[in-house]
């Protein structure tokens, strides 16, 4: 098994990187570096500099001989997109588009795309399962729907095999505070710093937030299971911005108060995903609840702010 990440240089798959690493598998890294960190990669990890649009993809993974393929790469930032669809379109679809070309054409046996919760838009009943309605709200969600519709047919057409992820918000170390979906990050980062993070509306927002190892760990699973599948991974458990923030406070030792400011229209009032599914086909749970997953997160953060 010979692998590939791309945005292994990202949040989310430094850490996978890292696991499959201690796991000791081969690792190459394609990450254009917009928004990866040389220094969260792992010193055994082969590194092209490169964007996922160009041609010298298929020279990459034809040269390493590359047989499957964890698919991160993705321009994240909601607001971005927002304004600025077409070149949102261009680095996930396009991009997504050219690795299957490059992958059917080489010896690639299976893709682990990662997907998200945005897909499903407004829900209609919670938990959200796999089968529930796709209404996506957002250039981001229409354009990760487009990807997994293209995989599913790359399959169809080309015998290759995927797993599909969807993902709510994943939140730990190393994530940018002001990424999309970095709640977390950016709560504490403002916190540490004695400062009050703001809260949109009235803290009654619900989420689901599920910690970047149990992800990760998905991941790993979908090396030997899950194929041609479309799972939900998640904690399962919705979490009030209000809750997250007195946990915080917690941990921390402090007691500071938000600020409040108004929401957005098209913010989502409570969201949970169903991850019964990934649990029988995976043999997966998540093991981080809210408390353990935010107690690493804010030792990471104490550490690079210098948090005393
Ligand atoms: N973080 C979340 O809450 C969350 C939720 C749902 C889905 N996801 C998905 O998980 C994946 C990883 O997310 P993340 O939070 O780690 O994001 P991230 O921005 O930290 O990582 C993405 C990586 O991809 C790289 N990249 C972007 N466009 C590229 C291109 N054209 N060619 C090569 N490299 C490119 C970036 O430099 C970055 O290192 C993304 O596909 C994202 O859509 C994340």
């Amino acid at each position: 098994m010979k692998i590939l990440v791309t945005g292994g240089a990202g949040f989310i798959g430094s850490a996978l990187v890292d696991r499959l690493i201690e796991l000791g598998h081969s690792i190459v890294v394609i990450d254009n570096l917009t928004w990866g960190k040389v220094k969260h990669l792992h010193s055994k990890v082969k590194l092209y500099k490169a964007d996922i649009k160009r041609r010298v993809l298929q020279e990459i993974i034809s040269n390493e001989k590359i047989t499957h393929v964890f698919h991160l790469a993705a321009q994240t930032d909601l607001q971005e997109f927002g304004t600025d669809p077409l070149t949102e379109a261009k680095n996930n679809v396009i991009g997504t588009l050219n690795l299957l070309e490059c992958c059917w054409r080489s010896d690639v046996q299976k893709i682990i795309f990662s997907s998200t919760a945005a897909v499903y838009g407004n829900p209609e009943t919670l938990p959200v399962g796999e089968d529930h309605l796709i209404q996506p709200q957002s250039f981001y969600g229409l354009s990760k729907y487009v990807c997994e519709n293209y995989i599913h047919l790359y399959q169809k057409l080309y015998r290759l095999d995927y797993t599909i992820f969807r993902y709510p918000i994943v939140y730990g170390p190393r994530q940018d505070e002001n990424s999309n979906g970095g709640v977390v990050a950016n709560f504490l980062t403002k916190m540490i710093r004695n400062h009050s993070p703001v809260i949109f509306g009235d803290g009654t927002q619900s989420r689901d937030f599920v910690y970047v190892q149990d992800v990760v760990e998905a991941n790993i699973q979908a090396l030997y299971y899950g194929n041609n599948q479309i799972l939900n991974i998640s904690s399962n458990v919705e979490v009030t911005d209000q809750r997250l923030l007195e946990e915080l406070n917690q941990i921390l030792g402090m007691n500071i108060l938000p600020l409040y400011e108004p929401g957005a229209r098209e913010e989502i009032e409570c969201f949970c995903l169903d991850n019964a599914r990934a649990r029988t086909i995976l043999n997966w749970s998540p093991r981080y609840d809210l408390k353990s997953g935010l107690i690493e997160t804010v030792n990471y953060y104490s550490n690079i702010l210098d948090y005393k």
